[in-house]
């Protein structure tokens, strides 16, 4: 049993794309304070689930509630009360090319909280700072940092409001294992100062193993496992198996398990 109130909770998610069909009624609860990694293989339609979650995409059919409140259909300033709660890392940290750092972490706190600029570019180097990137970096452009850099002024933009709620999307994905680490090891940190619920994409193992508490398995447009990520060796489930061992083929496992493979 969880005492912590439910944070999110997901029912009966559906959503295709023409004649693929990506989230197949799906069911997950996520507690207030969990850190939860959402596993599975490419193209599973992990990023697709957290992307209706924030509302970028809309489901056929389900329901999504944050804080008990139903946000599929909201629009317009509901929504971005919704969403200010919420701070995203992008799968490839999706920084804007035109904006020095600075601005790219401050966004939200000049569009949503009113900052003035000179305020907004003091916090903005606050957050870099909780991240590990000097005051020195605040003027360069995301074009002239590397890619574990960008991670990082990802993360500071993603925290940057102090939301309750945080969205790793793949975090670790398109840099060196050490810089990951470091990655891994500053989402744990920021989480944890924030004491946020966080909800990591990942297909990447040893990430979740690093930074969830919680792993949930995503499979054939379901959760077909949710479980303690210490319990992630001893799962009994055939498919998290499979993915923990490197032996999940999506197609192959598709055909053999069918889209019941709950
Ligand atoms: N806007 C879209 N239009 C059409 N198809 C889409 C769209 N977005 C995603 N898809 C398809 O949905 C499926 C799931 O995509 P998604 O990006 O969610 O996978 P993923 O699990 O995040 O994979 P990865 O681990 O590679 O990031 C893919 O087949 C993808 O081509
Ligand atoms: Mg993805």
């Amino acid at each position: 049993m969880n005492e912590h109130p439910v944070k999110i909770s997901l029912r009966g998610l559906t959503k295709s794309f023409g004649k693929k069909h990506v989230l197949r009624n799906l069911d997950l609860d996520i507690f207030q304070g969990d850190s939860v990694a959402i596993i599975g293989p490419s193209g599973t339609g992990k990023s697709v689930l957290l992307k209706n979650i924030v509302g970028i995409q809309t489901p056929d059919s389900g329901s999504i509630k944050i804080d008990s409140e139903e946000v599929v259909g909201l629009t317009g300033n509901a929504r971005d009360r919704v969403n200010r709660n919420l701070g995203m890392l992008f799968q490839g940290a999706a920084l804007f090319d035109s904006l020095p750092l600075w601005e790219n972490v401050s966004f939200g706190l000049m569009s949503a909280q009113g900052l003035s600029r000179s305020d907004a570019r003091q916090k903005a180097i606050e957050r870099l700072q909780q991240v590990g990137l000097d005051a020195g970096n605040a003027d360069r452009f995301p074009a002239d940092i590397s890619a574990g850099a960008q991670k990082r002024v990802g993360l500071a933009r993603a925290i940057a409001t102090k939301p309750e709620i945080l969205f790793f999307d793949e975090p670790t994905t398109g840099i060196d294992p050490v810089m990951g680490d470091v990655i891994n090891k500053l989402i744990v940190k920021c989480v944890k100062e924030l004491g946020a619920t966080a909800l990591t994409i990942t297909h990447d193992m040893e990430s979740a193993r690093r930074i969830a508490d919680k792993v949930a398995m995503m499979h054939a447009g379901k959760i077909v496992w949710v479980g303690d990520v210490d319990k992630i060796d001893d799962s009994g489930n055939e498919i998290v198996d499979q993915f923990i061992h490197g032996r999940l083929d999506s197609h192959i496992s598709n055909a053999r398990l069918g889209t019941s493979a709950a």
